[in-house]
């Protein structure tokens, strides 16, 4: 083998010390497509299609509980690529190159003093317009100093969102995550599709 070529092998992770190959299939299907994009600065490009992604859940804190000033008051969609879900299902791992993205709904709003409203259904809480997308990125090579998970904030309002975004602060974003995820840095307590 040429030594550039191995060089670049090297770097990629694909030689172990002896010489064999170690990629695995998840690593070789996220080099190949559905891992994290970035732009020439290290920004996270804010992925495509995630609504079709595999939907985790919604947890909502909303204004009439937190004293009329939730930080985050409308549904928080999260979601995470299908080649990521599917490796954890199968090992309880979430693979390098894992996003978990979550996508912030408002509530439609409300007609009740506690932002409810009633619908066919009965009286609760409905989805509205979008309003925000946060993400992570498990990348231990990037973000070995905030145990391997990276953070992203593309904007909290109305669509289009930011295009790219820069890795947060550990203390903004991942601090929160390190002292009360679940595993792994995720609220895995909330995603019943992961568990069940
Ligand atoms: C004060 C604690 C705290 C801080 C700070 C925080 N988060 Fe979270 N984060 C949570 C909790 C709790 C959840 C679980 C779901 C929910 O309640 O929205 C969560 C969920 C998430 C999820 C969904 C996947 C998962 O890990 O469960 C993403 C993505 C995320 N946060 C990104 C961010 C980003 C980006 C920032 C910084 C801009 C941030 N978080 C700051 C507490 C925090």
């Amino acid at each position: 083998m040429k030594k550039q070529m191995v060089a670049g092998l090297v770097a990629l992770g694909l030689l172990s010390a002896n010489g064999l190959l170690t990629v695995t299939k998840a690593d070789a299907e996220n080099a190949a497509s559905w891992g994290p994009k970035w732009t020439a600065d290290d920004q996270l490009i804010l992925p495509e299609g995630y609504r079709e992604w595999v939907y985790l859940g919604s947890p909502l804190t909303p204004h009439a509980l937190n004293d009329g000033a939730a930080g985050f008051p409308e549904f928080h969609n999260v979601y995470v690529q299908p080649e990521a879900f599917r490796e954890y299902r199968k090992t309880g791992v979430f693979p390098e190159g894992t996003i978990m993205l979550k996508e912030l709904q408002l509530t439609q709003p409300g007609t009740e003093e506690d932002g409810s409203r009633f619908e066919v259904s009965g009286r609760g809480y409905f989805p509205g317009a979008f309003n925000g997308v946060d993400a992570s990125v498990k990348d231990s090579k990037r973000f070995p100093d905030a145990q391997n998970w990276g953070y992203f904030n593309f904007g909290h309002h109305a669509p289009p969102y930011a295009a790219s975004a820069p890795a947060a602060p550990v203390a903004a974003c991942a601090q929160c995550h390190i002292d009360n995820a679940d595993e792994d840095m995720v609220f895995s307590r909330f995603y019943a599709p992961l568990k069940n």
